[in-house]
């Protein structure tokens, strides 16, 4: 403690597939994209995050943006450890007096592999971080969701995330079963993109399925609060002549629901391993929702009528993994369950 405690510079870093988060301070300081663009002659970074993404799909040969996270894993090392570094560098120009940090908490996917583990690590240390641990997810989405993760009873939560889903029972400071399955968000926009080309003969880019998803997506055919159509602009696949489709979230429903059935029955299978008494103490206090997939709307209720077990959405679903890793952070010397 004292003059150390004073001296060290504490980061928490949500390495998610979608978007990373960097929380310093107690302070969110990093929300961007998971995406660099490089240039590809001379392998230098270009952009990161938001400014990143507005390039995405959009670039010639010279430039690609490249999302480093894939699935849950990191596909690119280095394009992962350059992201890194460049977040790092992020707050280095928001606050003046930050220098590189010693102390720092990162999030894993809970299927990460010995080779990730390491990659994550390097990539942490070659940012700057002297003293590095990591936290799986399903932890840091337990702790940032508020739930006493070191009690005797069991918790189970699910975070969709952009590449994977993760699904997770935790009780006593420790996971006692999980599954991780690569459909989240990242599927979702993928099924409107195959949707609007086969029943509405329109190509459309990645971005614009995500913006369909985000204005009219849907888990359910009958909202009660649902949203007006939207209107898709894009080429006609025939006659590459523009075209306007306005889209339901019914159609939407439709088009998301083999794999929104793929995620339950994943979490079914998980309820199968999970042990009697912890079984019952999910039963009673429900199972809980983060990630951003979790604000697809109503995905609560369609998992709660199909499992018969009550689904809360976490409050601010995108941050509970970042925020809960900023909770590992500051309580390092006392939880067990990091990661060295
Ligand atoms: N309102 C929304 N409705 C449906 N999906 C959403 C919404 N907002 C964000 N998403 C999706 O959530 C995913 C990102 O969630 P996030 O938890 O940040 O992922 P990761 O942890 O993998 O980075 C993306 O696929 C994004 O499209
Ligand atoms: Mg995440």
């Amino acid at each position: 403690m004292g003059l150390f405690s004073f001296l060290t510079q504490e980061l928490a870093i949500d390495l998610g597939t979608a978007n990373t988060i960097i929380i310093y301070n107690d302070k969110i300081v990093v929300d961007e994209p998971s995406i660099v663009a490089i240039d590809h002659t001379t392998s230098k970074l270009i952009a990161i995050g938001e400014r990143a993404r507005q390039m995405h799909g959009k670039t010639h040969e010279n430039i690609r943006t490249i999302r480093p996270l894939r699935d849950g894993v990191i596909a690119d090392f280095n394009a992962a450890e350059q992201m890194i570094r460049g977040m790092v560098k992020l707050i280095n120009t928001k606050n003046r007096f930050f220098s590189p940090s010693l102390r720092m908490v990162v999030c894993i996917p809970s299927g990460s592999t010995e080779v990730e583990l390491r990659a994550v690590r390097d990539s942490a240390e070659h940012a700057g971080g002297r003293d590095v641990y990591m936290i799986y997810e399903p932890m840091a989405a337990s702790l940032g969701i508020g739930l006493d993760v070191e009690a005797p009873d069991g918790s189970m939560v699910v975070d969709i995330g952009g590449g994977t889903s993760e699904i997770a029972v935790i009780a006593l400071g420790g996971i006692v079963c999980n599954k991780s399955i690569r459909i989240a968000g990242d599927g979702f926009t993928a099924d409107i993109q195959a949707y609007m080309r086969q029943q509405h003969n329109i190509k459309i880019g990645d971005r614009t399925a995500e913006d369909v998803k985000i204005a009219v997506g849907s888990a359910l055919p009958d909202l009660e609060n649902p949203p007006a159509d939207y209107v898709v602009r894009g080429p006609n696949l025939m006659t590459a002549l523009p075209i306007e489709v306005p889209v339901s979230y019914q159609e939407i429903a439709h088009c998301l629901d083999k794999s929104i059935s793929k995620i339950e029955t994943a979490i079914l299978g998980v309820l199968e391993q999970t042990p009697p008494e912890l079984y019952a103490d999910i039963v009673q206090k429900g199972i809980y929702l983060s990630g951003g997939g979790a604000l697809l709307r109503g995905l609560d209720k369609r998992f709660t009528d199909r499992i018969n077990i009550p689904f809360h959405v976490a409050e601010d679903p995108l941050h509970a993994v970042a925020r809960g890793t900023g909770i590992a952070l500051k309580n390092v010397d006392r939880f067990p369950f990091l990661v060295r």
